[in-house]
């Protein structure tokens, strides 16, 4: 489970990370009482999305009337395609200078990973392309973890000034524990902030727990979940029983067979160069019985959503054979009718392929392509998707 920022400041609180907590609220009223008591502050987007200072969604505020201006241009606003409920009004505390720390899983080392920049701030990914050097990135032995020691190394090693260094220690230890004792995948802070007086501050938090620990390790970590933040794709496809995530691209993608539908967000991210960029739009299995009222239920979710410029059905026909998945689509179209409007291109291969292919090929439906091959199905599909 991903948080807000204000929920990820609340466990950074609970551990001793320097931080400052603000009031979370729902309308510009509630944010310009805020505002009396705290005077110049920010009001700030709560959306489990980055990016939302480029979006608009940080504004800074010098009076009561300021944030209420700023909430009411915040709530409601979307960014990348979610809607801002929440805003987050706290003090303002410019900062000096803006560093960048996180903790994460890094799975394939099988160890945690400490990534520290003195030159954070919201380009931290272009620092990492420009001028890699200044941004570590620092293994952590999940058996020794981080004590005073290693604290120390990583503030060194992150170049940590002078001036801060030893609040820098204290906070990583902290944040370590933030990472540790809550059973987080990640924990970033960016910007951790330098503000004046030299005083070391969290000034955003991003928090991703691990959702294998939520029932016996942290029964406390349900008082995180916001019902109507909740995608409504998301919501729709699991009311449907489908095995859907929503991303940010414009292909719809639609699979027997998560590792299928991996590979295939692989190849439609790769064949999205050649076209514009574009990307894969979600991940959606609809496993072994692709029948048509799955396939129609699967469709229904991708057509909903707005960024889909394309979808690419991929199918390889095992016990389910091609055919069957053929009839499926043919279905789909059926059930939907006016409102499939979106190409689709759809490979088959596998079981009963050439029964299947006549079956499409007989419906000769003006949104259907065929295309025999992955790569080739990929290409055309993101070229439509950029057309
Ligand atoms: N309390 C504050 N006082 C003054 N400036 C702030 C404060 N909080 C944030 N800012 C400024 O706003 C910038 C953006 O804030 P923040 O990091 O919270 O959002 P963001 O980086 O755009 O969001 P995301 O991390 O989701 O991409 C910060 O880099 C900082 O310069
Ligand atoms: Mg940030």
């Amino acid at each position: 489970m991903d948080l807000m920022e204000y929920q990820a400041k609340e466990l950074f609180a609970k551990h001793g990370v320097a931080t400052t907590l603000g009031t979370v609220v729902t309308t510009p009223e509630e944010a310009r009482t805020a505002a009396e008591e705290y005077g110049f502050c920010v009001v700030k987007a709560q959306v489990k999305a980055g990016g939302r200072g480029k979006a608009g969604g940080v504004k800074l505020a010098k009076t009561p009337d300021d944030a209420f201006e700023a909430a009411s241009a915040i709530l409601g606003m979307q960014i990348k395609g979610l809607t801002v409920n929440r805003v987050l009004v706290t003090p303002a505390t410019p900062p000096v200078e803006e560093y960048y720390f996180s903790f994460l899983l890094d799975r394939s080392n099988r160890q945690y990973l400490c990534i520290a920049s003195v030159e954070g701030g919201v380009e931290i990914e272009e620092v990492a392309k420009t001028n890699p050097d200044a941004v570590k990135q620092i293994p952590i032995n999940p058996g020794t973890g981080v004590d005073a020691d290693k604290a120390r190394e990583i503030a060194t090693e992150a170049k940590f000034p002078e001036a801060v260094f030893e609040q820098a220690v204290e906070m990583i230890e902290s944040l370590y524990k933030v990472f540790v004792e809550e059973d987080a995948t990640l924990v970033e802070v960016n910007p951790l902030a330098r503000l004046e007086g030299d005083r070391l501050e969290a000034l955003d938090g991003k928090v991703s727990l691990d959702d294998n620990a939520s029932e016996v390790r942290h029964p406390d970590h349900e008082q995180f979940e916001i019902k109507d933040e909740t995608d409504p794709l998301e919501a729709k496809a699991k009311a449907k029983g489908l095995n859907y995530v929503k991303l940010d691209g414009e292909v719809g993608i639609i699979g027997n067979g998560a590792g299928l539908v991996m590979s295939t967000l692989d190849v439609v991210a790769y064949a999205g160069e050649a076209h514009g960029g574009v990307k894969p739009a979600n991940f959606l299995d609809i496993g072994g019985g692709a029948n048509a009222e799955v396939m129609a239920n699967g469709l229904d979710v991708i057509l909903g959503d707005e960024q889909v410029k394309s979808v690419f059905v991929n199918v390889f026909g095992g016990i389910t054979a091609c055919d069957e998945v053929a009839n499926g689509i043919k279905g789909a179209l059926e059930i939907l009718g006016d409102s499939a409007t979106k190409p689709l291109v759809v490979r088959l291969d596998g079981n009963n392929v050439d029964k299947g292919r006549a079956i499409l090929d007989e419906l000769n439906h003006p949104l259907v392509t065929q295309v025999p091959t992955m790569d080739g199905a990929a290409d055309k599909a993101a070229e439509l998707a950029n057309g």
